[in-house]
């Protein structure tokens, strides 16, 4: 037997088997010497020979490929972070596919039956042998569901393979470990932050991997979209349902692409409806679905009125009350290109828990800001102006709140999604009702408390020159005991002046500190490169100021 490494966790043999395993194919796949340095040589097979003449991150996809499902999975969530892993090993991850054939019949039936205690015949009236789809956690069934109403409904039943939760589990303990170790033994490999990583993998597989939070889920967004039509989510049939059977409402949709290439619907007006639906979820309901890719949507309704049909329902995004005000101080700030304003909105955000020097850290605000702002858009070299932000992001460990970037990358989908299917799409006018709404209600007399107004106090008393109308709004605000009397329309003149940059400013911000940004360097980002470029730019600095902040703080402590 070999020497196990990790007495604590290597519990049995199926963990040190798997270990084995997991170590063997990354020395097959030339990773051989990380292996060795976290100490795991000594699981390492001797005559193994590693291939050669073959790039890293093709090397590293064909080793996910090969150790299945938690694998692939951990590989696709890495391929969304070019801020912590290199171009070349990105561009590799991104076209792993969770291709993995599905479950024999043989191997289902007994499962399904054992989770909803009866025979397949009783349950259901017609059930499909071969699924509609299967992916690395679940296949889908099509099915007709007797209902306790005598009724019969067509239905998806989507099933969890068998043992597919212990092994993710323990593959989990293991990756854990391995980045844990990593972390202690390999210094330079430090900054791709291999724990953080896992952490955000386990919290997104293990929420595909809770059936029950996912019904819940469906029921929450069928309640919060009931009076809106143009939207679906699948009905859930509870009692044939557990925490590995899903069975939910049959949508009988169209895919995004076809829809539009062969059945008449219009780009336009489909993008339309995708971006009224996701920003009610984040910004009226604070509850959004935080995968909202292509595959999991599909088109019904007519081209004159199309419905959009979401499920893949597991992971959702959440922004509380008081982030969603946070997140509009910190935008109104960053309109005006007021560095405390941003600063403390940031501050709040990011709820640091040590101390700072704050003459130290506006100094440096100002050196970074003397950097980048005052040049021309072009002049600006975006890779340095990240390097800046990843750099600072690395070195002082910024902890913002998941649903804050969770947001950015919602909203940053479905942008790209509404981009491909209209590229005309101006989101702001889609946009530009929601934050009317949003700049009144924060500032509404009710809402008017002791932090708005010492906020909006020190706002008017800066130097700025920002634009006119927020000004009029705050000044308004301050003036009239604190309560907004500007008109309707003056709210609207502002808005749409400032809107083009509240509200890339807010993804931006969100996108740049989860580290989305760089996906701009996909082309199907090339839009919000642009964006980016036209209207957020005081977003960056905010950004900036922020992790200036953190590193002041971090240099005193
Ligand atoms: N309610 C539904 N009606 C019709 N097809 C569905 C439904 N739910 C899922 N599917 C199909 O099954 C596929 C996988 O389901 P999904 O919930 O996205 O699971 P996964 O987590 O594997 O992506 C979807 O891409 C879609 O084609
Ligand atoms: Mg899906």
């Amino acid at each position: 037997m070999l020497r196990a490494p990790m007495p604590s966790l290597l519990n049995t043999v199926k963990d040190l088997d798997r270990l084995r395993r997991i170590v063997s194919v990354l020395v097959r796949h030339g990773f051989g010497e990380i292996v060795q340095r976290t100490g795991l040589g000594s699981l390492v097979p001797k005559s193994r020979k590693s291939e050669s003449g073959v790039g890293r991150g093709e090397r590293l996809k064909r080793a996910l490929v090969e150790l299945g499902p938690s694998f692939i999975k951990l590989g696709q969530i890495a391929s969304t972070r070019p801020d912590i892993l290199p171009a070349d090993i990105v561009t590799e991850l991104k076209t792993l596919q969770d291709e993995v054939p599905p479950e024999p019949w043989e191997v289902v039936q007994p499962l399904l039956e054992g989770e909803l205690g009866g025979p397949v015949e009783e349950i259901f009236e017609s059930f499909d042998n071969v699924p509609l789809a299967s992916a690395s956690i679940a296949q889908v069934h099509r099915a007709r569901l007797k209902t306790a109403e005598g009724d019969v409904r067509e239905v998806v039943v989507k099933v969890q393979r068998p043992q597919v939760r212990e092994i993710i589990e323990l593959d989990l303990d293991l990756l854990y470990w391995f980045a844990h170790a990593i972390e202690r033994s390999i210094p330079e490999m430090r900054m791709y932050q291999p724990v953080k990583l896992v952490g955000e993998f386990d919290r997104a597989i293990s929420a595909e991997l809770d059936f029950v939070a996912e019904a819940d889920h469906a029921d929450r967004f069928r309640e919060n979209f009931k009076s809106h039509r143009s939207v679906r989510f699948p009905q859930v049939y509870r009692e044939a349902s557990s925490r590995r059977v899903l069975v939910l409402e049959f949508f009988d949709g169209l895919k995004l692409g076809d829809a539009i290439a062969n059945h008449g619907f219009d780009g336009e007006v489909v993008a339309k409806v995708a971006i009224d639906i996701i920003i009610q979820q984040i910004f009226e309901d604070g509850f959004f679905h935080a995968d909202p890719h292509p595959g999991n949507l599909f088109i019904m309704g007519t081209p004159s009125s199309p419905v959009i049909a979401m499920f893949d329902l597991g992971l959702v995004g959440h922004l509380t009350p008081k982030l969603r005000d946070q997140t509009i101080d910190l935008m109104v700030a960053a309109v005006r290109e007021d560095y405390r304003g941003i600063a403390d909105a940031l501050w709040a955000i990011g709820s640091p828990s040590r101390r700072v020097d704050r003459e130290a850290f506006e100094a440096e605000v100002t050196i970074v800001a003397q950097k980048y702002l005052g040049k021309k858009l072009k002049d600006i070299e975006l890779s340095a102006l990240l390097k800046d932000l990843v750099d600072g992001a690395r070195r002082f460990d910024v902890e913002v709140p998941s649903g804050f970037l969770m947001m950015g990358k919602a909203l940053m989908t479905v942008e790209g999604i509404g981009k491909e299917i209209y590229p005309d799409l101006d989101i702001f006018n889609e946009v530009r009702p929601y934050f009317l709404r949003l700049i009144q209600q924060r500032y509404s007399p009710e809402r008017v408390t002791q932090d708005v107004i010492r906020g909006v106090l020190r706002l008017s008393n800066a130097a700025s020159d920002a634009p006119l109308q927020i000004q009029e709004i705050l000044e308004d605000a301050r003036r009239g005991t604190f309560r907004v009397q500007v008109q309707e329309r003056s709210l609207r003149e502002a808005a749409d002046r400032l809107g083009r940059r509240l509200f890339s400013g807010l993804v931006v911000s969100a996108g740049l500190i989860g580290g989305c940004l760089l996906l701009a360097a996909d082309k199907r980002w090339t839009g919000w490169a642009l964006l980016i470029g036209s209207g957020s730019y005081a977003m960056m600095h905010s950004t900036l100021v922020y992790w200036l902040n953190r590193r002041d703080r971090v240099e005193r402590d």
